[in-house]
């Protein structure tokens, strides 16, 4: 029988990469499908929950009947997330959020010319971060995407954001990370707690993201 855990909850979700241009031509990104977040989008909406995605430039199909605001740069992922977040319980930070922009975006297309090009970048807002600040007694949580410290680093990004749990995923792993269906995860918890699951797909990583995140809910009382 299907569980209508999420009833009454509103859950908004970053999901995907995001660009940042360079010139009308290039951009920078980062390596992420848009699975992840969806697959949690999917699992909140069938638990009850009602759910909005901001998401990244992706090629995958959101779930039926989730709300989709489709954003490219951070900048633009940032003011959509601040715009709504205050309407939500629960709030997900799965996208791959490029951490720097160019300092100047070339109004036209950089020619090949010289040797080298440098492009200076400056650093993007922290959605998260700032998300962190103002949460109150909402439910953050954040991703970890490392290829080394996996704990360690996660664990650092958990307490800079003021986040109450984070979910780390070693990308060198087979099966885990950007762009499969499957993914392995680490739940890391305020507390200190730690879950470890084998590789499974992304809508069960989804549901056991889920499950501690109610857990967490029973706790913190928001209403
Ligand atoms: O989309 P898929 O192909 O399914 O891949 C899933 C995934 C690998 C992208 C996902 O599981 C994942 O790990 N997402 C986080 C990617 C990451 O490396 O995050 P980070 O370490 O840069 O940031 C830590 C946390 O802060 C994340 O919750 C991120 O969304 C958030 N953040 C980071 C930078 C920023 N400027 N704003 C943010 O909100």
């Amino acid at each position: 029988c299907e569980k209508d855990d999420f009833r009454d909850l509103k859950v908004l979700i970053t999901a995907g990469p995001t660009q940042e241009p360079i010139d009308p031509v290039r951009y920078i990104t980062n390596r992420s499908s848009g699975k992840m977040g969806y697959a949690i989008a999917a699992q909140a909406q069938k638990r009850g929950a009602k759910v909005k995605i901001v998401s990244g430039p992706v090629n995958i199909s959101p779930p039926y009947g989730v709300e989709v605001v489709y954003v490219k740069t951070a900048d633009e992922m940032y003011n959509e997330v601040m715009k709504s977040y205050a309407d939500f319980d629960i709030l997900i930070m799965v996208a791959a959020v490029a951490d720097y922009k160019c300092a100047q975006i070339a109004e036209k297309k950089i020619k090949k010319k010289d040797e080298k090009l440098t492009i200076e970048l400056v650093k993007n807002p922290d959605i998260a971060k700032e998300l962190g600040k103002v949460k109150g007694n909402r439910i953050l949580v954040g991703f970890s995407a490392e290829t080394d410290k996996l704990v360690n680093n996660a664990c650092e990004k958990l307490a800079s954001k003021n986040l109450d749990m984070i979910i780390a995923n070693d990308v060198t792993q087979e099966g885990a990370g950007f762009g499969t269906d499957t993914n392995i995860i680490k739940i890391i918890k305020k507390d200190g707690e730690i879950v470890d699951f084998p590789l499974m797909s992304k809508l069960e990583a989804g549901d056991r993201i889920l499950d501690e995140v109610i857990k967490l809910i029973g706790k913190n009382g928001v209403d």
